[in-house]
């Protein structure tokens, strides 16, 4: 079952978070719905402008309405990941998302602010959540790379009066991660305190971490010792998503996770296996390992076993 992210957003505040996890095909789809359903747990599909031009944003989405019809009981939303002005469009009216992000937050705050509401109107219109972004994280995103002096935390004060003047249903705040594998050289932490300070101003209000993958180390060595490359990095500390949904956090969003079970997979099976081209036995350990990766996941996020009472307060 289809349903916005606002209405996750109502039964997970300040006791879990939702797990946010993007797909661009199948296996993927697969893997996600299968995790979720073995864990119980709700959960958000994102969907990439990058991974609408994978192959065609018609295909994704039967894949997903295909996957909605194979486990019934699932119960998630279809959320469009970085938008901006056309795209979120584009979505509202294909009559299949269910929630879109504006990301104008490398605009000036009053562009940010213009575009952020046209789009919430929009949406809103349609009964479709809005996630916006306020503050700017390092790393890449799509085409936009933004450097780690350029991010950006969060302003509490300026989180309060952009979410009194654009209305949207949920806001992306930086606070301390980075999008893609490269996020810390050391251990950090999440910057809990630029947290209390915003839950403080936004009471009940939920916000959004992006760039919340944990590069597992086990992961990288595994990848690398197959022939990978992938220099030692540091993502988010697990044990920290639960301690952030309990200040607010609602969504979680988590990729580039993903990506590394696929390249581990991928390269190990061939790398055993050299003789082997059919790419469906590697493509089947994927959907396994990708499957138990998230509902791993849903039990940090606390997700995990929520799905029944979230049913019962949807009145389904
Ligand atoms: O924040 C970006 C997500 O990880 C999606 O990545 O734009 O390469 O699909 P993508
Ligand atoms: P990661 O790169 O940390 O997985 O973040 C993904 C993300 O924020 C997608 O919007
Ligand atoms: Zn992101």
């Amino acid at each position: 079952m289809i349903v916005t992210t606002a209405q996750l957003f109502t039964h997970a505040y300040g006791k879990y978070a939702v797990g946010a996890y993007n797909i661009n095909n199948a296996e993927q789809a697969m893997g996600l719905f299968k995790g979720a359903i073995s864990s119980k747990a709700p959960f958000i599909i994102q969907i990439s402008k990058g991974a609408r031009k994978y192959t065609d944003k018609k295909m994704l989405e039967a894949i997903i309405r295909a996957a909605a019809d194979i486990f019934p009981e699932a119960i998630f939303a279809v959320h469009l990941d970085h938008g901006d002005e056309e795209a979120c469009y584009d979505c509202i009216d294909s009559g299949f998302y269910s929630s879109v992000m504006i990301d104008a937050s490398h605009e000036s705050y009053e562009e940010n602010v213009a575009i952020s509401k046209r789009v919430t109107d929009r949406a809103h219109a349609k009964g479709i959540s809005v996630e916006a972004e306020l503050g700017m994280l390092g790393g890449v995103e799509e085409d936009i790379k933004v450097e780690e002096g350029n991010a950006c935390l969060t302003d509490p004060d300026q989180a309060k009066d952009f979410v009194t003047k654009t209305g949207c249903d949920s806001l992306a705040c930086a606070i301390g991660t980075s999008h893609g594998a490269f996020k810390f050289k050391g251990r950090q932490s999440l910057h809990f305190e630029v947290l209390e300070k915003i839950k403080a101003r936004l009471p009940n209000y939920p916000l959004v971490m992006h760039g919340s993958s944990s590069v597992p180390k086990e992961e990288v060595d595994r990848i690398n010792a197959a022939g990978g490359q992938i220099a030692g990095s540091m993502g988010v500390d697990v044990n920290e998503y639960l301690p952030a949904a309990k200040l607010g956090v609602t969504k979680i969003n988590i990729d580039t996770d993903g990506r590394l079970v696929w390249t581990r997979v991928h390269r190990e099976f061939f790398r055993d296996k050299p003789k082997e081209f059919d790419f469906r036995p590697p493509g089947k350990i994927f959907i396994e390992e990708y499957a138990k990766f998230i509902a791993s996941r849903n039990v940090l996020l606390g997700s995990a076993n929520q799905l029944d009472g979230l049913r019962k307060s949807l009145g389904k």
